[in-house]
């Protein structure tokens, strides 16, 4: 239905910022052809971002996927007999009530088998063992998100005329835009590696452990930059915009604003921790590196802080590295300056390649 067009939006409607990414087939290479990022101010809406990116993004296209993620999904992985996709379409609908905190009329579900190593959860707390999982089970995730958020996002985006083609988890699309970018061809080490992405964005932090480039681990933690700004309005006894500019002005009170972040850092810090060590416990992987993302990685001295605290290599990635961008539509300084927080408008975006 949809061949003729060969471009998709990721639209990322972040709680703080939304960004949208345009990725185009050129043939059969994915190309960056628009960009655009638009700050909420504190009385602004979603729908006014999305417009205001619509007006600079110059995008070829109106074809978007959008994500949600925080309070209204829930992701599990469920341990389930061995059956085929049909047949697990049916099934799942009786195990749900073990595994959601919602009735099934209140929600959409999609489910899959994956190569899981352990069962994961998003509400923050630890999943249970299931390290002794017979041969014939297989482990499926299970993602659930509230009807009334999806209608929401779903009239929303309609209503400033878009074509909305699909809604994706925020933790999900981490781990696309890695397989669209991250993952260089013949690198065989990559595949035996633990990675964790962990997306630091304004009110939440997405992680997202690969194995063998794929997901077996996810969890959703309440921490992220916006905690860092109070903390920095609380030492200073400044209003929120400002310590918001003071935190972004990293050379200005440099001293005020590490001291001031270090215990939000820390409470970071220790919540990843915990995830990684359960990984490693429960699936015998090491995760040997942290690649961050998201606007809460931009402050000083974060990936170093985590780098230390977790006893693991942290860095921050770029998710356009080795894609093609056209220079003729898209602010390339703009866009690399950007670049870490953009990992799930790419992400969203990567579905072009199914389109
Ligand atoms: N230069 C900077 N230094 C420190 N923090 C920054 C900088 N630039 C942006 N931020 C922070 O990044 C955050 C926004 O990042 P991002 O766009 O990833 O969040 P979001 O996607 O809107 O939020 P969420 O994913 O939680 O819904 C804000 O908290 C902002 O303060
Ligand atoms: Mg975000």
């Amino acid at each position: 239905m949809f061949r003729k067009s060969k471009s998709i939006v990721g639209l990322d409607l972040g709680s703080s910022v939304v960004k949208a990414i345009e990725i185009s087939l050129e043939g059969p290479e994915p190309v960056v052809t628009g960009f655009a990022r638009i700050e909420i101010p504190p009385d602004g809406s979603h729908e006014e971002a999305v417009e205001a990116c619509f007006r600079e993004g110059r995008f070829r296209s109106k074809r978007v996927v959008t994500s949600v993620a925080g309070q209204s999904v829930v992701v599990r992985y469920v341990p389930m007999m061995k059956m085929s996709d049909n047949e697990l379409k049916q099934a799942i609908r009786f195990e749900t009530d073990k595994y959601l905190p919602f009735d099934l009329d209140e929600v959409v579900m999609d489910c899959q088998s994956v190569e899981g190593v352990s069962p994961a959860s998003s509400d923050g707390s630890m999943p249970e063992d299931s390290s002794n999982a017979e041969d014939d089970q297989m482990t499926v995730l299970l993602a659930a998100c509230k009807t009334e958020a999806i209608d929401a996002q779903a009239k929303m985006v309609q209503s400033k005329g878009l074509q909305h083609i699909a809604i994706d988890v925020d933790l999900f699309a981490l781990a696309n835009a890695w397989e669209l970018c991250g993952v260089l061809p013949g690198d065989v080490e990559g595949e035996k590696r633990g990675i964790a992405l962990v997306d630091v964005g304004a009110t939440r932090t997405s992680i997202n452990v690969l194995y063998g480039g794929k997901t077996c681990f996810g969890r959703e933690i309440n921490i992220g930059g916006a905690d860092m700004t109070q903390a920095v309005a609380r030492r200073l006894s400044v209003e929120t915009f400002e310590a918001e500019a003071i935190k972004r002005a990293s050379e200005a009170q440099e001293a005020e604003v590490n001291s001031a972040i270090a215990p939000v850092l820390e409470d970071l810090v220790s919540e990843i921790s915990l995830s990684l060590d359960y990984v490693e416990h429960h699936a015998g992987i090491n995760v040997e590196e942290i690649l961050l993302s998201g606007g809460g990685v931009l402050a000083p001295g974060v990936a170093g802080f985590i780098e230390q605290a977790t006893a693991r290599r942290a860095r921050s990635w770029n998710p356009l590295e080795g894609l093609r961008v056209d220079a003729s539509r898209v602010d390339v300084e703009e866009l690399e300056a950007w670049a870490p927080t953009l990992v799930v408008a790419v992400g969203l975006a990567s579905r072009v390649r199914a389109a």
